[in-house]
């Protein structure tokens, strides 16, 4: 089954072409048009700026894409969440094209894009239940799935996501918009004992996850010590988000008994995260670990083909004239 997908959640504009067979996902085609340069400028996503790029590119990505003479089976577009008026980019152009040719469409949820990133391109044994850690700009959520594309969101950040502490801590050292790359390739110098930073709510009895006392800490330490290491500091910062992501990913496989851990999201691309769970995960004889390739854990609209294509084996198709852009759909509790 071929899929043409559309994500336009936040600041990147992708439009993929995946193939779906049996339990694996391969991308065919894709064109991708990024918007960081911009939005650097401003330090954070503007989004009025970013709909309008988005508007800019979409029909040019779309004519890498779609083709004509070979039309896809189904069309599948984030609905969210996200931004509404990136979103309502991505979602009217598929509503468009759908309505156009009669290809049935899929609206598919930004989180379970990512979480079915593990499904490209890759030899894998998942199985279920399986359990998905998603780290992104905007979220960080433990995730039990039954089985395919059936969720239950059993930890969630109560403030701010950990992409979010990466990005803001980084803005605070001077780093340009996202910080979490930069902090990560600083890190490979550091030393992570160096600076004592708190780890929010490891110890609590719950699979929640705090970042925002983590970023008020580092920005205290960063205004009493100006002329601080920024490898040493980014070492130790990376290792405190590590540290608490990966003890309550433990904790979560220690209550539910997961046969997989899947990772997802911006931050799966950290190698450190990626290194320790492996660490961690991989002598427990009853649950593997598993991550994207790192091209699918950033945004991506091969991630929503991919979940669309799981959906589709599930009739999870909805009427172009019912698609809604949804900036707060969030994963069922
Ligand atoms: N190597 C890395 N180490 C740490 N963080 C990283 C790394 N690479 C990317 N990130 C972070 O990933 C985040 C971007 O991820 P993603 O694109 O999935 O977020 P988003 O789409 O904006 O948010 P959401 O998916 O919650 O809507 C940024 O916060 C960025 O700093
Ligand atoms: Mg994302």
């Amino acid at each position: 089954m071929k899929i043409l997908s559309i994500e336009t959640s936040c600041d990147d504009t992708s439009v993929a072409l995946i193939e779906g067979n049996g339990d694996n996902v391969t991308l065919l085609k894709e064109a991708h048009a990024s918007q960081i340069d911009v939005h650097k400028i401003y330090g954070g996503i503007v989004p009025e700026v970013a709909a309008r790029k988005h508007t800019e590119v979409m029909s040019l990505l779309l004519a890498e894409v779609f083709e004509k003479q070979n039309p896809p089976d189904a069309i599948a577009v984030t609905a969210g969440p996200g931004l509404l008026t990136s979103l309502l980019v991505g979602v009217e152009t598929a509503k468009t094209l759908s309505s156009l040719t009669n290809i049935p469409l899929i609206r598919t949820n930004h989180m379970e894009g990512h979480i079915y990133a593990n499904w490209i391109e890759q030899e894998h044994d998942i199985q279920f239940p399986a359990l998905a850690l998603i780290v992104s700009g905007g979220h960080t959520e433990l995730v039990l799935m039954s089985s395919h594309t059936t969720y239950k969101k059993i930890g969630e950040t109560v403030d701010d996501a950990a992409g979010e502490a990466f990005d803001k801590v980084g803005k605070f050292i001077g780093l340009t918009y996202p910080g979490g790359p930069k902090i990560s390739k600083h890190a490979e110098q550091g030393n992570p004992d160096t600076i004592k930073l708190p780890r929010p709510m490891i110890d609590s009895d719950n699979l929640n996850f705090s970042f925002s006392g983590l970023k008020t800490a580092a920005k205290l330490y960063i205004e009493k010590n100006p002329d601080l290491n920024i490898a040493d500091f980014s070492a130790s910062l990376e290792q405190a988000i590590v540290d608490v992501l990966v003890s309550k990913t433990l904790r979560a496989i220690a209550e539910h008994n997961p046969k997989t851990v899947v990772l997802g999201g911006g931050v799966a691309a950290n190698k450190k995260l990626r290194a320790t769970l492996t660490e961690k995960i991989d002598p427990l004889p009853e649950t593997t670990f598993i991550a994207p390739h790192i091209p699918y854990c950033m945004d991506n609209a091969a991630m929503i083909g991919s979940a669309a294509y799981f959906k589709a084996q599930k009739d999870g198709y909805t009427d172009w004239k019912d698609i809604t852009a949804d900036p707060v759909w969030e994963l069922p509790k």
